[in-house]
């Protein structure tokens, strides 16, 4: 898409017409079309951008410090135009540029895969003690795991991102995980989401024993990480 850069009346009037946008009736194809729909994404992919960098920082630092890396792996998302309108819908939220901001915290998401358990914790603190992030949110969903057996640590943050227009706080959800955290959710997902499945409470059954076994060797991994000296 060829976006005006330095136009500043653009930008305003492109804006304006967001509000609009519920009134057709194909909301996905006029957001994907909508010159603010771009501009509101590029804000979010700029505080996406700087959550990333800072992660990556302390991993380096920590390398350094320690001589191994608390990150495995990061990977970075931007819902989709389809997955927000159909959020929205689950919300029974109108389709607004500023309903949707007001509405969606998950709209720039990081997954964080750490080694340990205890890096799970460290990197939190690290990231929501700098101060020029605001933590909305906690979910710690390892201290208290879901019903199904799901762990993970959620933060909602908020970044500043300063654009020609000045600064503007943007919310980013970052997902810590250890990997083995990760290789439950990600099967579970394909396994509950994907298929058609016969006996569900079973199922369902299985996938907590699975989640408790993971839960297990996390922390015996955990332990003899302690056993070795830095
Ligand atoms: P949604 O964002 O609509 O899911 O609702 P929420 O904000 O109440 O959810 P929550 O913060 O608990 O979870 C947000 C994200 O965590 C999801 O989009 C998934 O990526 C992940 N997640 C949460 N629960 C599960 C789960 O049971 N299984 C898997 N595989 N992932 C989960
Ligand atoms: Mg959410």
């Amino acid at each position: 898409m060829n976006i005006p850069r330095d136009d500043e009346q653009f930008l305003n009037s492109s804006l304006s017409i967001a509000e609009i946008i519920d009134s057709d009736d194909n909301p996905i194809k006029t957001l994907k079309h909508a010159e603010a729909f771009h501009y509101m994404m590029l804000e979010y992919g700029a505080a996406l951008k700087i959550v990333e960098t800072k992660l990556n920082a302390l991993d380096s630092e920590f390398n350094l410090r320690h001589a191994r890396n608390p990150i495995e792996s990061i990977s970075t998302r931007l819902k989709t135009p389809d997955s927000i309108v159909e959020k929205m819908h689950r919300r029974g939220q109108p389709i607004s540029i500023e309903r949707i901001q007001k509405t969606l915290t998950d709209i720039a998401g990081a997954r964080v895969i750490c080694s340990f358990l205890d890096d799970i914790y460290s990197l939190a603190d690290m990231i929501a003690n700098q101060e020029d992030i605001t933590v909305y949110e906690k979910k710690d969903y390892i201290s208290h795991p879901k019903e199904n057996g799901y762990r993970s640590l959620h933060l909602i943050v908020s970044i500043p991102v300063y654009l020609s227009q000045g600064r503007k706080d943007i919310p980013v959800e970052i997902q810590f995980r250890t990997i083995a955290m990760e290789f439950w959710a990600t099967l579970e997902h394909k396994i509950k989401y994907k298929k058609k499945i016969a006996d569900p409470e079973s199922v369902s059954a299985e996938l907590k024993s699975c989640a408790d076994l993971i839960n297990e060797i996390d922390h015996r991994m955990q332990s003899l990480r302690r056993r070795t000296i830095d």
